[in-house]
């Protein structure tokens, strides 16, 4: 593994320390101390005025602007719109001054600066000592009342006499730094609050604030709603500044803006006489409740558990399923790189995160895609198929990726949603959910395959031609091996499905046609899946042994990232992978192959990945495990429990890596702890890392806690309810609340 940690932070098995300011690495710390609550979110940039490098970013899940994407030349079906989340209001927006004086840490000296994500409360503190003044900064987003941020900033004189001036605002003036550009367009703007729309997309956000101070005055600038507040101290007195900030979207635009304001203006004042302690009281029993369903424990490497925690604490901050209409950003809510776009990550990543915590959450995801189920029927018909076509990259339901080959290319995308169909119900056994909703799903993207793919004139094989698999450093090759067994998969289970239905339900059949499911079927049979019976090897596509052979251990550090360094096409004329492909689909269809196949197709194809995505390495890691390569495993774990706390990438800076922390939750659960769940009942095959002196973790099973804790030679399963059926280590127990206890 070519890629190399840089250590910064303090390890600590529940917070994230920065002990020191150090502004090069300031956009970095800004992703890393980014809070959210699947409604918003705010990078960790300071309160106060920083005139040094910095992106002040603060987005709302599903508020967007659109742009056209142009091309040289006209070409049928390529996208002709991006839409992408953008830079919003500034909730927090704050200037301090001293005595006339300006904090600024990019001009001032500070000393003793700390500062802190504490992951079991939700909230990002500060504390550092200037002009005989100590400060501490204290933030949060509310995890139960969406709509309200919470600021707090407390002083203390050691040395300091006079005036310390604080002056709060909404600002609605940061730069989308992507596009360059503000979008908002002023509507209203008076004594703390302010409201502003979208230019191009019409949308509204509300924003307002109160403090707990009296303010001395109200102003307005351009975009940017201001108060004035003033603390007088003597040496060793100390006072606190607490601000409550309400942010309101509002997507409807039938609403005029005085009814949209007049709602608001109800909405808040009710929201602003619950305290900041309340708030604060609450958002830390929301964090509680959560840790105390979902944590994940590691003894013996806090290195690692640090990095787990981190990862379940942004899954959580960017969705947990509370609006069916929102998804999971790749990055989340806490930079403008990938747009705040959906990608297949949220139903081959994420999904299992969210089936074995929240599967109210994880049915939402899938509901997301079933609700723009029409503008992928559009595309069908745009892409000259039929049924459903979903795009690669996605906030409002149509194609955004204005990169061509991945757009049109990257058809495994949709394989991906009948996946999730599949892998949905086999596991939560929602049949109401996939006769109403998931078979209409699964009958349109096979029907999508059904005429995408073609029948090869040397051998009748049925193929799928032109395409890009996960692997994304191939563009435009005949039978992506993974793409093509995931749409075998999914023929044969719509046909099961369809078949299911005319018996238990016909009045829900969606429209399908007998002679469809036959052509399904024959395209299912005829599928070509190369494989070589000798060496075991599946190959990624046609032609693929045959591509020129590199060393990617060769590969120096700073021709890193790839996609910056090397020429756009010598990426595609060498057999170096991206990211897992035929591995990929070892794991997601474990019980369909061998251990001696997953060894030969891991060894072969594992020395040829860079692992340029961040969805790589957590893969790689439990298909070691399966396969009994433990060094590997846990190196390629601690890369992606760490992949952003160490910038493992160098791309930490744009945001953090939302979806592969999903993957990284899998990491354990599945990688050491060994579930799979492509079967009817869940199966496990638990180890332990030499490097761990024991770890547990819980997931929702069946609507029950299952507690599985690993330690002393043995893992121990509890289930708190009436037993359940589980495989552990080949053998099929009923476990329940007296538990089950198996040696490995
Ligand atoms: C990966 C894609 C992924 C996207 C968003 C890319 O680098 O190659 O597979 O969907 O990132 O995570």
């Amino acid at each position: 593994m070519a890629k190399e940690a840089i250590k910064y932070y303090g390890v600590d098995p529940w917070k994230i320390t920065e002990t020191g300011f150090n502004p090069e690495r300031s956009r970095v710390s800004e992703s890393i101390f980014s809070l959210g609550n699947e409604y918003m979110g705010t990078r960790g940039f300071f309160d106060e005025v920083y005139s040094g490098d910095s992106l002040k970013g603060n987005y709302f899940n599903g508020v967007w602007e659109d742009k056209p994407i142009t091309y040289f030349e006209h070409f049928k079906g390529l996208s002709e719109r991006c839409c992408f989340m953008i830079n919003a209001n500034n909730w927090i927006y704050t200037r301090i001054f001293a005595n006339g004086e300006e904090l600024d840490l990019a001009k001032c000296e500070v000393e003793n600066f700390y500062r802190e994500l504490d992951m079991k409360k939700g909230i990002v503190t500060r504390t550092f000592d200037w002009n005989g003044i100590s400060f501490a900064f204290e933030r949060f987003i509310s995890m139960t009342e969406r709509t309200v941020a919470a600021q707090k900033i407390t002083v203390k004189s050691n040395g300091f006499e006079g005036e310390i001036k604080i002056v709060a605002g909404s600002d609605f003036t940061p730069i989308h730094e992507e596009e360059n550009r503000n979008f908002w367009v002023e509507i209203h703007n008076s004594d703390a609050c302010i409201v502003a729309r979208t230019q191009s997309s019409g949308q509204r956000v509300y924003s307002a604030f109160r403090a707990n101070l009296e303010a001395e005055k109200f102003f307005a600038e351009e975009k940017k709603s201001c108060a004035e507040y003033s603390i007088n101290l003597k040496n060793g007195e100390s006072a606190a500044f607490e601000r409550l900030s309400v942010n309101i979207t509002e997507k409807d635009k039938t609403v005029s803006d005085d009814t949209f304001i007049a709602n608001c203006n109800k909405k808040a004042n009710e929201l602003f006489t619950v305290s900041y302690d309340e708030y604060l009281a609450k958002h830390e029993s929301f964090w509680a409740d959560v840790w105390n369903k979902l944590d994940i424990t590691i003894d013996g490497d806090e290195e690692n558990q640090q990095g787990v925690r981190f990862c379940i604490f942004n899954l959580h901050q960017t969705y947990h399923g509370e609006d069916g209409s929102l998804n999971v950003g790749a990055k989340g809510l806490t930079g403008e790189k990938y747009s705040g776009w959906t990608f297949w990550d949220s139903e081959t990543y994420c999904l299992p995160f969210y089936m074995f915590n929240n599967p109210q959450a994880a049915k939402n995801l899938i509901m997301y895609r079933y609700n723009t189920l029409q503008q992928a029927l559009d595309r069908a018909v745009e892409q000259d198929t039929k049924g459903a076509c979903f795009p690669m990259v996605t906030i409002d339901g149509t194609e955004s990726c204005g990169v061509w080959q991945h757009g049109n290319l990257e058809i495994h995308v949709t394989a991906a949603i009948a996946y999730a169909v599949w892998h949905y119900v086999t596991n939560l056994k929602d049949k109401d959910f996939l006769y109403d909703y998931g078979a209409r799903l699964l009958v349109e993207t096979s029907r999508y395959f059904a005429s995408r793919g073609g029948f090869s004139p040397k051998n009748g094989d049925f193929g799928l031609y032109g395409v890009m698999g996960p692997d994304e450093f191939h563009m435009m090759v005949n039978n992506n091996t993974y793409t093509n067994y995931m749409v075998k998969k999914m023929f044969l289970y719509t046909i099961d499905v369809i078949e299911e239905m005319k018996k238990a339900c016909p009045e829900k059949l969606p429209e399908v046609t007998d002679e469809e499911l036959a052509d399904f079927k024959l395209k299912a049979d005829k599928m070509r899946i190369s494989y070589d019976e000798e060496t075991k090897l599946f190959e990624q596509h046609d032609g693929y042994f045959d591509l020129p052979h590199i060393d990617v251990n060769s590969i120096s550090p700073d021709r890193v990232p790839i996609y910056k360094y090397w020429a756009y096409d010598s990426i595609f004329r060498v057999n170096m992978l991206k990211q897992p492909d035929v591995v990929l689909m070892l794991f997601f269809f474990s019980k369909d192959f061998t251990l001696e196949q997953k060894k030969a197709n891991y060894d072969y194809y594992e020395a040829r990945c860079f692992h340029e995505s961040s969805l790589s390495p957590s893969i790689h890691s439990i298909m070691a495990t399966e396969i009994g390569k433990d060094e590997q495993a846990y190196e390629y774990a601690k890369y992606a429990s760490r992949i952003d706390l160490d910038d493992y990438n160098r791309n930490t800076h744009q945001g953090l890596h939302i979806t592969s922390a999903a993957a990284a939750w899998m990491n354990i659960v599945y990688g050491f702890g060994g579930m799979r769940s492509d079967d009817d009942i869940l199966t496990f095959n638990p180890t332990l890392p030499k490097q761990w002196k024991g770890y547990q973790f819980k997931i929702l099973y069946r609507e029950k806690i299952l507690t599985v804790d690993i330690r002393n030679g043995k893992a121990t399963f509890t289930l708190d309810g009436e037993a359940e059926p589980i495989r552990i280590c080949g053998k099929e127990y009923m476990v329940g609340k007296d538990g089950v206890a198996v040696e490995i």
